[in-house]
C-alpha cells in the first residue's frame, strides 16, 4: 500500500467493535448458561481466532458475519479438544483461554504464529502454576506452544510485577475456578473489561484501588452484548484529524472506558481540539463520539499510570510528537518490546528512515517534533498497529509512503484503508 500527502480528511465514520471486548464476549459467553448474542463484534482475525478455539473446546457459536450467537454450556461445559488449539496472532486469545484452560479437567496444547511463539507467557504460567495447574512452554523458552494440564484450582493474591489486563485477566478467569477468592494487585491499573463484562454475565467482582477480586463458581448468564467502537482504533483517525490540514472527523460510537482513555488524556495536553458528543453511560461500557479538528500540538510528557491506558496507541502518538511543536518524552513503557512487533525498536528505525528526530530509550522513546516526515519504504514488521500508524504519517510526508505487509491491519481493522480513503479530499 502507498500513501501520498492529501488536503484534507472530512467526515463522519464508525471504527469497528472493540477487540478486547469481543475476545471477552466469546470467552464469558462460551461460560454462561445459555444463548449469549454478540452486536458489533469485531470482525478481525484476532477474535476470529477465538471463535475457533471455542468451537475447538466444543461451544456451537455462530456468525452470520454481523451477530454472533454463542450457545454457551456454563462454567464447566468445555470439551476436551481433538486438536491444538491456535491463537493466531492474538496475545489476548493466548493469555486469557490459558486461564480458563488451566482450571479443565483435560490437556491442551496451545500455539500461535511465528510472533506469539517469541512473546512472553512466563507472566501467566507462572501465577497459574501457583493456583495448581501443570503449564510447560513445549520449547523450554517461557513462549508458546504451551501444554497446559488442567488441575482443582487454589485461590491465590497475586502481586503482577506488569500492569497487564492479559495477566490480570488469565487470573482471574481461573479464580471462577478456585477454591476461595482470588485476587490480582498489578502496579497501575490496566484495562477492566474481564472485570466489568464478569459482573455484567452475573458474575461477583470487586475493586480497590489497584486490587480486583474475583468470587469463585458464579452462575453466568448469557448476555446481550453491544460491543462500543474501537478506542484503539479510533486513535488513528484522532490522530490524523488533528495533524492533516483543515480536517474535521466525528467518529461515532466509541468505547471511552476510562481505563483506556489515555490517548484523548494525551491529546489534549498537546493542545488538540477534541470534544465528546452524545456520551452514553447506559451500558457497562461509556461510549461517546468523538469530534477531532485539525489543531496545532506541542510535545508533552507522558509517563506512569497513564501508560496501561495507552499502551497500543503509543506508535500512533510517536507520530503526533513528530508534528508537534518541542519534545516529546514517553517513559515506563518497557512493554512496547513485547507487543505484535518490538514497537520501540520498529517505530524508531522506521521513523528515522522518514529523517524524524527520534531516539529509543530502555522504556520508551523521545521524539523531537517538527522536522518534516519524507516518504520511504516501510517495514510494518507484519504488526497491525505499526501500519496503520504509517499509513497516517503517509498523509503528511513530502513523497510516498510505502508500507510492505500492510494486509496485517486484518488483525484488528479489515476496513481500514477503506475507511480511510473515505475520509479523504483530495
Ligand atoms: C489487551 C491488553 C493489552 C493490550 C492488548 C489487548 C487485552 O495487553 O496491549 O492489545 O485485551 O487485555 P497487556 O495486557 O499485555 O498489556
Amino acid at each position: 500500500m502507498e500513501f501520498h500527502k492529501i488536503k484534507s480528511l472530512r467526515g463522519e465514520i464508525m471504527v469497528p467493535g472493540d477487540k478486547s471486548i469481543s475476545h471477552r464476549a466469546i470467552m464469558l459467553g462460551s461460560l454462561a448458561e445459555g444463548t449469549t448474542e454478540v452486536t458489533n463484534f469485531l470482525q478481525g482475525a484476532d477474535c476470529l481466532s477465538t471463535i475457533d478455539c471455542f468451537r475447538k473446546l466444543g461451544i456451537e457459536i455462530e456468525n452470520d458475519g454481523k451477530t454472533i450467537r454463542i450457545h454457551g454450556k456454563g462454567l464447566d461445559g468445555l470439551k476436551e479438544p481433538s486438536a491444538i488449539l491456535d491463537a493466531g496472532n492474538s496475545g489476548t486469545t493466548t493469555r486469557l483461554i490459558s486461564g480458563i484452560l488451566a482450571a479443565q479437567n483435560f490437556e491442551t496444547t496451545l500455539t500461535g504464529d511465528e510472533s506469539i511463539q517469541k512473546r512472553p507467557m512466563k507472566r501467566i504460567i507462572d501465577p497459574l502454576s501457583m493456583m495448581g495447574a501443570d503449564i510447560q512452554s513445549i520449547k523450554g523458552n517461557g513462549c508458546a506452544p504451551l501444554k497446559i494440564k488442567g488441575a482443582p484450582l487454589h485461590a491465590i493474591d497475586y502481586v503482577s510485577p506488569v500492569a497487564s489486563a492479559q495477566v490480570k485477566s488469565a487470573v482471574l478467569l481461573a479464580g471462577l475456578y478456585a477454591d476461595g477468592k482470588t485476587s490480582v494487585t498489578e502496579p497501575y491499573v490496566s484495562r477492566n473489561h474481564t472485570e466489568l463484562m464478569l459482573k455484567f454475565f452475573g458474575g461477583e467482582v470487586s475493586t480497590e484501588g489497584t486490587t480486583a477480586t474475583v468470587s469463585p463458581r458464579p452462575k453466568l448468564e448469557a448476555r446481550k452484548v453491544i460491543v462500543p467502537g474501537d478506542i484503539s482504533s479510533a486513535a488513528y483517525f484522532i490522530a490524523a484529524g488533528l495533524l492533516v490540514p483543515d480536517s474535521e472527523i466525528l467518529i461515532k460510537n466509541v468505547g471511552i472506558n476510562p481505563t483506556r482513555d489515555g490517548i484523548i488524556k494525551v491529546c489534549r495536553q498537546m493542545g488538540a481540539n477534541i470534544s465528546l458528543e452524545n456520551i452514553d453511560h447506559s451500558g457497562s461500557e461509556v461510549t461517546a463520539d468523538i469530534l477531532v479538528r485539525t489543531s496545532e500540538l506541542e510535545g508533552t510528557v507522558i509517563e506512569g499510570e497513564i501508560i496501561p491506558t495507552l499502551i497500543d496507541e503509543i506508535p500512533i502518538i510517536a507520530i503526533l510528537a513528530c508534528f508537534a511543536n518541542g519534545r516529546t518524552v514517553i517513559r515506563d513503557a518497557a512493554e512496547l518490546k513485547v507487543k505484535e512487533s518490538n514497537r520501540i525498536d520498529v517505530m524508531v528505525k522506521n521513523l528515522s528512515l522518514m529523517n524524524a528526530k527520534i531516539a529509543g530509550t530502555d522504556d520508551g522513546m523521545i521524539i523531537d517534533g517538527g522536522h518534516p516526515l519524507t516518504g520511504t519504504v516501510i517495514d510494518s514488521n507484519l504488526d497491525h498497529r505499526i501500519a496503520m500508524s504509517f499509513a497516517i504519517a503517509g498523509l503528511l510526508s513530502e513523497g510516498t509512503t510505502k508500507i510492505t505487509g500492510s494486509e496485517c491491519v486484518n488483525i484488528s481493522y479489515p476496513d481500514f484503508y477503506k475507511d480511510l480513503d473515505s475520509l479523504m479530499c483530495r
